[in-house]
């Protein structure tokens, strides 16, 4: 037995509002819910584009790249899904990596040394202009950016395993990365040559037709993890011009090597202290108070790494603002040491444990952060993440949080890979059908964490058709 509700219980919107406004009494949802010409139509203005929905698609890699880091069948399949959503804003699509070494998993991603690697960029976007055209809706309408990004402390490139580069010794992730010592720190020589390799992927997007490069600053991976490299000693560490040197560097050389490309940001604008599964498999926090004050992270509390701290992110923000970048995606924490914050769910994946509160609490974390941010920057155009979870009042929500001026995007993720014709339901005043509805099993994470590629196992037919969804089913962690 859950000790809380799941969303398909609540009986209509009004009474999943009333659980919300428990959580927060300033969080709701909308009754009733609006086609295009409602809050998830309205047209949006992004440099000389104006796009016609709300809607966008989170990046969601599938750990199905070739060997040379090349698109496959699958990963096709899914980018044409994308497109089948009819969102307007396709956010990265799924992470990219700069550096093959940089890669968090064999299949992902990557420029490499492949000279097919701009051809492999074409033909994501490719597939997403044939979803579109499946899904009836205008071809020039929608913009699209490719996540850059190196994994840092969660690289693992190769079949041998983790491969960790990190910007500073942590207390509390080194053992849960595998660092074994300070070998596994970039030199300030290896950094310098970053700003490079990240220029030269934004120059592949560019010429491939993406409108924007996300420059990655999220969950846990290396220019997340320099936000909060306080005690690297040198020009990349210390201070939060220090903090932020890289991120500064890499963004000029994308702009001399692709002036033509905007640059957009996935932030994770809080953290959470690291999580392990503690009694009867329940999510903990590991060993708080012995790490107190806890400096390692960016946006948290030090004395209460449970809780936000937004005045370094709303620092980050305004620096974004100031170097002409208006685009950011937000998100929390990280997939590694706090999933049930970063993508709530209510039912763990194999490495994780049993939600710690109710999930919706999670979401609403998710939400509150947002808020704080678009009330800060109204002038910034802010995508929301963390929405899933709430199922059947995914649109509910969504509606409200755009109607009141919350967020600018709501964006999908684990919802577009079991049911990807969600926006264009929506926007056509048609009913959801429920039976697509992601119900978060978590599938998609456990398939990855044992070496399998990701997909909607339990709802997509192709994933459900594969003889991995068998072994995916049995690796369900059961509650104790
Ligand atoms: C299978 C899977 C793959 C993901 N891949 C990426 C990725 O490549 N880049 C990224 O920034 N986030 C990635 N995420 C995180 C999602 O973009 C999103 O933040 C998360 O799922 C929470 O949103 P949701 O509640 O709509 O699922 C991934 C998540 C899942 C479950």
């Amino acid at each position: 037995m859950k000790d809380f509700r799941l969303p398909a219980s609540f009986a209509d919107a009004v009474d999943f509002d009333a659980r919300l406004k428990d959580i927060d009494p300033a969080l709701g949802c909308d009754a009733d819910l609006l086609d295009k010409t409602g809050p998830m139509g309205q047209s949006i203005q992004i440099g000389n584009k104006t796009l016609r929905n709300r809607f966008a698609i989170h990046p969601m890699e599938g750990w199905d790249g070739t060997h040379e880091g090349l698109p496959s069948e699958a990963t096709l399949r899914r980018w044409r899904r994308f497109g089948l959503s009819g969102a307007s804003l396709i956010w990265g699509g799924e992470a990219f990596a700069v550096v093959p070494e940089g890669r968090a998993n064999p299949n992902q991603l990557h420029q490499g040394s492949s000279a097919s690697a701009g051809d492999g960029l074409k033909g994501l976007l490719k597939e997403l202009c044939i979803g579109r055209e499946e899904a009836g809706v205008e071809q020039q309408d929608f913009f699209a950016g490719l996540q850059l990004t190196h994994s840092g402390r969660w690289s693992s490139p190769t079949k041998a395993g983790a491969s960790p580069r990190i910007a500073y010794r942590h207390p509390t992730l080194d053992e849960r990365a595998g660092v074994q010592s300070d070998e596994a720190i970039l030199t300030d020589e290896e950094i310098a040559a970053l700003p490079g390799k990240y220029a030269a992927a934004a120059l592949l997007a560019a010429e491939a037709g993406f409108g924007f490069v996300d420059v990655k600053c999220c969950h846990g991976y290396l220019l997340h993890e320099f936000l909060s490299a306080r005690s690297r000693p040198g020009p990349w560490g210390g201070d939060f011009e220090g903090r932020t040197r890289l991120f500064r560097e890499i963004v000029a050389a994308v702009r001399e090597a692709a002036p033509a490309i905007e640059i957009g940001v996935r932030l994770s604008v809080t953290d959470l202290f690291p999580f392990s599964s503690g009694e009867e498999g329940r999510g903990e926090p590991d060993g708080l108070e012995k790490n107190l004050p806890y400096e390692a992270a960016f946006g948290l509390n030090p004395d209460n790494p449970l809780q936000p701290d937004f005045a370094e992110p709303f620092r980050f923000i305004s620096l974004l603002e100031k170097m002409g970048i208006s685009l950011i995606n937000l998100t929390v924490g990280s997939p590694y040491y706090c999933p049930h914050a970063q993508r709530p769910a209510a039912f763990p994946p194999s490495d994780g444990y049993q939600p710690p509160v109710d999930p919706l609490e999670s979401v609403a974390a998710h939400l509150l952060a947002a808020r704080a941010c678009k009330e800060e920057f109204p002038h910034m155009i802010f995508v929301g993440s963390g929405y899933s979870y709430l199922q059947d009042w995914l649109p509910h929500v969504a509606q409200n949080e755009i109607r009141e001026g919350h967020v600018d995007f709501v964006g999908l993720g684990r919802m577009v890979l079991s049911y990807p014709e969600l926006p264009t339901d929506i926007l056509a005043g048609r009913p959801l059908r429920k039976k697509q509805v992601c119900r978060t099993f978590s599938d998609c994470t456990t398939g990855p964490r044992n070496g399998m590629p990701s997909g909607c196992y339990p709802l997509d037919p192709h994933y459900r058709g594969l003889p991995e969804a068998k072994r995916i089913r049995a690796l369900r962690p059961r509650k104790n």
